[in-house]
Parts: C-alpha cells; structure tokens; sequence
C-alpha cells in the first residue's frame, strides 16, 4: 500500500495532477474538498444551520465516500459554505477520519486536499504541495467557466480565490501549509503534463525504495 498526498490552494492544478497520477499508477482517488463540500450541501438542503458545530459534525458523519461526485457539488454557495464548515475541528474530525480509512486502500490512494501531507497522512509516501500565484489561479478558474458556456468576471473570481486561500491559510486547525518534507511544484508556467512529469518521476523513486 502507498499513499500520495497532494496539496494547495484553490485552483492550483491538485485535482487534475491527483486524477492524472491515479489513472497512471491504478490507484483510487479521493477529492477531499468533495467530503467537505458535501458536508456543506446536505446542511444547505436541510436548510440547517452552518453555524452549529454538533449539527455539522452529524452531517459529515454520514458522508459516503463512494458516491461523491463534483458535478452536482461545484455551486458556488456550496463552495462558501464548506470553506465555512472546514473551520471546525469536529467536523475536521469525522472526515479525516473517513478519509484516513479510504488511504490505507490496495494497491494505492492519491487524496488531494489542504491538510493531507501534515495531518490526513503524515506518513505519506510521496509529499506534493502544489502552487501557483493568484492571478493564474483566477484566470484558470475564468477560463472553465467561459469554456463551459458561462459568462465570469475576472475581477470577482481574482476576489474570490484570495477570500478562500486566506480562510484556508488562516484558519487554527489545520491550516493550509506544506509538510515539512513536501516537494513544491509552482504550476504557474507550467502545464499540466509537465507537473505529472516532475510527479511521476518522485513516485517512481518512491515505488523503487520500497521494492
Ligand atoms: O483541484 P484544484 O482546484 O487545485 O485545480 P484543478 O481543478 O485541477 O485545476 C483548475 C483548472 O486549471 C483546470 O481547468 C485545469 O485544467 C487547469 N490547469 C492548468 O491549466 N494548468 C495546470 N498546470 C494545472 C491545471
Ligand atoms: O472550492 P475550492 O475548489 O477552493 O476547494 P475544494 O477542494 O472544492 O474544497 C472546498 C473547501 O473545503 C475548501 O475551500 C477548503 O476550505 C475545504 N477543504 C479543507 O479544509 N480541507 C481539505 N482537505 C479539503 C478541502
């Protein structure tokens, strides 16, 4: 079993890279920002409290791995108010715990996240911390929207993003950091087969070390 923990900030690339490395290598993949945005959307559609911590803790407790998909999960007032939510230890809590099961899967897991190098799986095998500055983050979140048929406005995005990595870097239970021993991969001028070239190659080192 190895586990592959990747993590950074909104629109960094970690979701694309995770999905790209499990395809790769055969191993299951777990978006954890999806544990906490379903979280949040079983509490929107009870029209519950996002400010009660016990009520909160309750939902998370009954979120199901498998069936966690971001297409009925990527609205944007569920992205606010998981962002909320992922401020409360108890709710922090029940879903490390969901997700800590999921990384001990055979033959492999990838979890991308905020806090799966220091906290979710410390032990990792593998550590990526993946960046980017703002601006590119915003523009890249622009262009999914245009390319989807929507219509965006930069400005607000570019808001947008920085509002969400300052909640994530600020918040007192497991902030948004790199693991002492994470690699960093700046993905601002890079692509994305570029950023799994620079992953495969500390993966495949990390699968020969253990043979
Ligand atoms: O999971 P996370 O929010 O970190 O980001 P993502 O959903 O993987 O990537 C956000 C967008 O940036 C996607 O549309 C990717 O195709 C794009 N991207 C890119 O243009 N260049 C990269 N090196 C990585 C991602
Ligand atoms: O909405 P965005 O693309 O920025 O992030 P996401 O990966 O969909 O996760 C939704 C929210 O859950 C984030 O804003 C984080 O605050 C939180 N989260 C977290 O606290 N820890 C994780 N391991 C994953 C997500």
């Amino acid at each position: 079993m190895i586990t592959i923990a990747i993590d950074g900030p909104a629109a960094s690339g970690k979701g694309t890279l995770s999905r790209r490395i499990a395809e790769e290598y055969g191993f299951h993949h777990l978006d954890t920002g999806l544990t906490y945005r379903a979280t949040a959307k079983a509490l929107l559609d009870a029209g519950l409290s996002l400010d009660d911590e016990a009520v909160a803790e309750t939902m998370a407790r009954e979120v199901e791995l498998g069936g966690l998909d971001r297409s009925v999960l990527s609205a944007h007032a569920i992205g606010e108010a998981a962002s909320k939510i992922a401020v409360m230890p108890a709710v922090r809590r029940a879903l490390v715990e969901a997700q800590r099961g999921f990384s001990r899967k055979e033959p492999g897991t990838v979890l991308d996240g905020r806090d799966i190098g220091t906290v979710v799986c410390p032990d990792a095998a593998v550590k990526l911390y993946v960046t980017a500055s703002p601006e590119v983050r915003a523009k890249r979140r622009y262009d999914e929207i245009i390319a989807g048929g929507g219509t965006a406005d930069y400005g607000a995005i570019f808001e947008d993003v920085k509002k969400r990595d300052e909640r994530d870097m600020g918040r007192a239970d497991s902030p948004l950091k790199p693991a002492e021993d994470a690699h960093l991969l700046d993905t601002s001028e890079m692509g994305i087969e570029a950023a799994f070239q620079a992953a495969k190659t500390l993966i495949d080192a990390a699968l020969k070390e253990k043979i």
